[in-house]
């Protein structure tokens, strides 16, 4: 496969770069809260500005419908954060394509800033339409795609204006793209993959994937249960997704054909209800009772899985072990991140979505090797699928 072109050495000095970042950061009373997102894109912006471009940022946030502007999906919070972050104004369009956004963008002098307002308050965007592309192509000379998190969509900014103007990846995408790509390809050995999360349905394209590449899987949080039901246990009043029951049990039966280990909790936290004052006990997965749920992996298991962590020299993980957004059942989870965090010698990668959000509440993220930027995004690559936002940048 054809390597992606980075802004690297692109002469942008005069120049109008479009740059697709990926600004879908939590945003409340105007404020933006979590700013890593933000953060991750500033060496992509500030290699441009100081390269001497006149920079024009685009980014969606959130799922506004597509009908006009919606102040509950504005970018302005976005863009006073990023004028703090690189201690420069940025200025901000009111729309995207509109007179503003062109007469912001005709006005922007070398080496300044302009954030577009979000691209889904026009419903063109996310159909990749033809006349939108163009129209977002007028804006500039050259394009850029940092929006690793949103390279997994086939929208005008990721994908269609790529094929209108000279289109580069930025430093955050590439080297999301590379971190990944390395790991699946060439990882060092043992390569240990940590999944959890809520549904089997939602991993079963990663598992099986990952049957070909790891050589331990470890499965933790509401999926392990469908699981344990394949193993011909009783799960109680657990989440369990019957229709892939008989899935999970061919997931088991292919990692035993192909020598991988698939490590399943042995023990469990289970409660009375899915609450934070639950009843709980801890009980072995064979003896978990008709009317309690399992929403957390037991202490045998935590052990169970922090050897196996340590003995990883790439270790990948994706999803929590258990409930951790609440305290009475963050234990498994705690306990993961920190064996991953515990393991030194290994390249630790941390997959996206919720694995970031309990690396960020147990404050261990400075511990990690890698942390993607991507929960979509990184699990389709994982996959083996093709990131539209990515090909578009090799053809
Ligand atoms: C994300 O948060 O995963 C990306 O920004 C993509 O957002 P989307 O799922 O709304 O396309």
């Amino acid at each position: 496969m054809s390597e992606i072109k980075t802004i690297e050495g692109v002469d942008v000095r005069g120049k109008r770069v479009i740059v697709r970042v990926d600004f879908n950061v939590p945003v409340k009373d105007g404020v933006v809260g979590d700013d890593t997102r933000i953060r991750a894109a500033l060496p992509t912006i500030e290699y441009l500005v100081s390269g001497g471009a006149k920079v024009i940022l685009m980014s969606h946030l959130g799922r506004p419908a597509g009908d006009g502007f919606d102040e509950k999906f504005t970018l302005a919070p976005a863009a006073r954060r990023l004028a703090e972050l690189i201690d420069a104004p940025v200025a901000f369009a009111s729309d995207t394509v509109g007179a503003d956004a062109r007469a912001k963008a005709a006005a922007l002098a070398d080496g300044c800033v302009l954030l577009l307002e979000n691209l889904r308050f026009d419903a063109r965007e996310k159909k990749n339409d033809p006349a939108f592309c163009e129209e977002l192509a007028s804006l500039a000379d050259l394009y850029v795609n940092d929006a690793f998190g949103t390279a997994h969509r086939a929208h005008a900014s990721t994908a269609g204006v790529a094929s209108l103007l000279p289109a580069y990846a930025g430093f955050l995408l590439a080297g999301e793209v590379e971190t990944l790509s390395d790991m699946l390809d060439a990882p060092r050995r043992p390569f240990v993959a940590i999944l959890g999360g809520s549904k089997v349905s939602d991993k079963v394209g990663v598992i099986d994937a990952l049957i070909g590449k790891a050589d331990t899987i470890i499965v933790g949080g509401g999926m392990c249960f469908t699981f344990l039901l394949a193993q011909g246990k009783t799960v109680g009043t657990s989440l369990k997704e019957d229709d892939w029951v008989v899935r999970a049990g061919e997931m088991i039966d292919k990692a035993a054909a192909a020598g991988v280990k698939l490590l399943l909790p042995v023990d469990v936290k289970v409660a009375d209800a899915f609450a934070e004052d639950a009843a709980t006990r801890i009980c072995s997965v064979d003896a978990i009772p008709c009317d309690m749920m399992g929403l957390d992996i037991g202490p045998e298991t935590e052990k169970l899985y922090a050897q196996a962590i340590a003995e990883g020299s790439t270790v990948f993980w994706n999803g929590p072990m258990g409930v951790f957004e609440m305290q009475a059942f963050e234990h498994g989870t705690r306990a993961v991140a920190e064996a991953v965090a515990a393991n030194k010698e290994a390249a630790t990668i941390i997959g996206g979505g919720d694995s970031v959000a309990a690396v960020n509440k147990f404050a261990l993220a400075d511990e990690m090797t890698f942390i993607s930027t991507g929960g979509g995004a990184s699990m389709e690559l994982v996959e083996g699928k093709v990131l539209p936002g990515v090909a578009a940048l090799r053809s």
